[in-house]
C-alpha cells in the first residue's frame, strides 16, 4: 500500500495523546495527507462499541471480542481505505494494544488474541508503532489528575504495570516496527525522540 500507517501507543497516562496533533502536523509540513484516528472507535459502529467498552463490565474475552470486531470496522471503512489512497493514518491505539490489556492486564491468552489478529487484519500491519514507555507510577501521578476515569483507568497500579511490561515484550517481538519512546521527560524531550524517529525514515 502507498499511504503509511502509524500507531501510537502506551499505558494510560503515557502521554501519547499530547503529541498526537503536533506529529500530524509535522507529517503535513511535509506535504502528507494525514487522517487521524483511534481505537476503540474510528467508526460510527466503533464509537457506540467503545462507549460500551469503556463502561460495561464484561469477560475479558468478550472485551477483546468487541475490540477485534471495532477493529475490523475500523480497518475496511477508514484504514485501508485512506493507506490506498496515499495517505498517512495515525492511529492512537491498535493492536498492540489487545495484547498489553486484555493479554498483560487481563490474562487472555496471547495465542487466542493472535487468531484474531490474523483473521480481522489479514496481513495489515502498521508501519511504524510509537510505544511511550514511562514507569507505572509516573502515570498513576498523571492519571489522578485526568478527568473522569474509565473502566481502564480505574484498574490499580498492577493492572498498569502487567500491561506495560506486555507493551515491552511485544517491543521487543517486533523489533523493526515498535519504536519505544521514553515518555517520562519534558514535552521538548519526548518531541526530540520522535523527530530522531522520522528523520530516520
Ligand atoms: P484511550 O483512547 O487511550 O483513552 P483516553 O481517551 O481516555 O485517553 O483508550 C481507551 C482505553 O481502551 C484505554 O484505557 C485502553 C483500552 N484499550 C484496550 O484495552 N484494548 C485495546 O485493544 C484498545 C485499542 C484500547
Amino acid at each position: 500500500m502507498p499511504g503509511l500507517f502509524i500507531t501510537l501507543e502506551g499505558v494510560d497516562g503515557a502521554g501519547k495523546s499530547s503529541h498526537l496533533d503536533w506529529l500530524a502536523d509535522i507529517l503535513r509540513q511535509r506535504g502528507h495527507t494525514v487522517r487521524i484516528t483511534r481505537e476503540p472507535g474510528g467508526t460510527p459502529l466503533g464509537e457506540k462499541l467503545r462507549a460500551l467498552l469503556l463502561n460495561e463490565a464484561m469477560h475479558p474475552e468478550t472485551e477483546a471480542l468487541l475490540l477485534f470486531a471495532a477493529r475490523k470496522e475500523h480497518i475496511e471503512q477508514v484504514i485501508r481505505p485512506a493507506l490506498a489512497a496515499g495517505e498517512v493514518v495515525i492511529s492512537d491505539r491498535f493492536t498492540d494494544a489487545s495484547f498489553a490489556y486484555q493479554g498483560g492486564g487481563r490474562g487472555v491468552a496471547p495465542a487466542r488474541l493472535a487468531i484474531l489478529e490474523q483473521w480481522v487484519q489479514d496481513g495489515l500491519q502498521p508501519d511504524i508503532t510509537l510505544l511511550f514507555d514511562v514507569p507505572p507510577e509516573v502515570a498513576a501521578a498523571r492519571l489522578a489528575q485526568a478527568r473522569a476515569p474509565d473502566r481502564f483507568e480505574r484498574e490499580a497500579e498492577e493492572f498498569h504495570a502487567r500491561v506495560r511490561a506486555a507493551y515491552l515484550e511485544r517491543a521487543r517481538l517486533h523489533p523493526e516496527r515498535i519504536r519505544i519512546i521514553d515518555g517520562t521527560g519534558s514535552l521538548d524531550a519526548v518531541r526530540a525522540q520522535l523527530q530522531a524517529i522520522l528523520a530516520e525514515r
